[in-house]
């Protein structure tokens, strides 16, 4: 079976993206500028942007971190963005999700300015990868994507299953992998929590995206011989013996699977770190767009 390595897959995305960043510095120009907004103190949520500081430095690009107490109210955050969007030196913004209840979601992804929403979750980049023009790609597909042109797997004509129906992952990954695109091309089909006889319709999948935030839910026997396999679950278990007092688990049974998939992602280092280099990309888009 091959391991699709994300490992591997994002370091040669970050190299190529270091060799940008260096060329427009020999160029005179200043560095991409990344701000990234995180409300309370959820601790995954935590992770995941302190990951996205650190990746920006490790590529040469300026990050700004904006923190508010869980209890901030949404007129004072929408003012912030609106801070943000209007600041020149800021290329991309990202609001990182979850969001405390008394905040609407909707509100602060309208809010963002279409040319910074280095997310792709406002309406108008989603609109513009429905009708397959030039976008944002939301970070977590757009990595999934980047891990199927790393590892070159064939996908025209291909049967794509998509276990989850989200704005953040399910959702836009079954319209790339319709679209006709490099990579793309597939039959898809999008499952979800009603979808009745589950195992019935991945076993006819050649590519199996399990994006339903249930931990191991896809087992081996639900994976058809030589299957693509690629997890994006990654949900904190409660371990007593884990250093940290949990473990993160994807939504495929990796140990399982490992045995009939002809290639599959693991957890950790899959398409966690493959979602952060589709967010440089993007980042980095956004800066070239608005620095012609
Ligand atoms: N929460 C989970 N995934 C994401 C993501 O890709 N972007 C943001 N902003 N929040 C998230």
């Amino acid at each position: 079976m091959l391991l699709l390595d994300g490992k591997i897959a994002s370091q040669s995305v970050k190299e190529s993206l270091i060799i940008e960043t260096k060329e427009l510095i020999a160029k005179g120009k200043r560095k991409p500028h990344l701000a990234a907004v995180l409300i309370g103190n959820n601790g995954a949520s935590e992770t995941y942007v302190a990951s996205k500081v650190k990746f920006c430095g490790e590529i040469g690009f300026t990050s700004t971190l904006v923190r508010f107490e869980n209890n901030i109210a949404e007129k004072e955050l929408l003012a912030k963005i609106e801070e943000l969007n209007t600041d020149d030196k800021i290329d991309g913004i990202l609001v990182q999700l979850p969001l405390p209840k008394h905040i609407s979601e909707a509100n602060v992804i309208n809010s963002i300015n279409p040319d910074k929403d280095v997310d792709g979750f406002h309406p108008v980049s989603v609109g513009r990868l429905v009708q397959g023009l030039d976008t944002f790609i939301p970070a977590t597909p757009y990595g999934i994507m980047l891990l199927l042109e790393h590892f070159q797997l064939t996908t025209k004509g291909k049967h794509a299953v998509v276990i989850g129906r989200s704005n953040i992952v399910g959702r836009p990954m079954s319209i790339l992998l319709s679209s006709n695109i490099p990579y793309g091309n597939c039959t898809v089909t999008i499952c979800h929590s009603h979808t009745p006889d589950l195992k019935e319709i991945t076993l006819q999948a050649d590519i199996i995206i399990a994006a339903l935030g249930r931990p191991e839910f896809v087992k081996g026997d639900m994976v058809k011989e030589g299957a693509i396999v690629i997890d994006v679950g990654i949900t904190r278990v409660d371990d007593a013996s884990a250093a940290k007092g949990y473990r993160i688990k994807g939504d495929v049974d990796f140990k399982e699977v490992s045995k009939v998939a002809g290639a599959a992602s693991p957890v950790p280092g899959g398409v966690g770190l493959m979602t952060i280099a589709g967010l440089m990309k993007n980042t980095l888009a956004a800066y070239n767009r608005r620095n012609p």
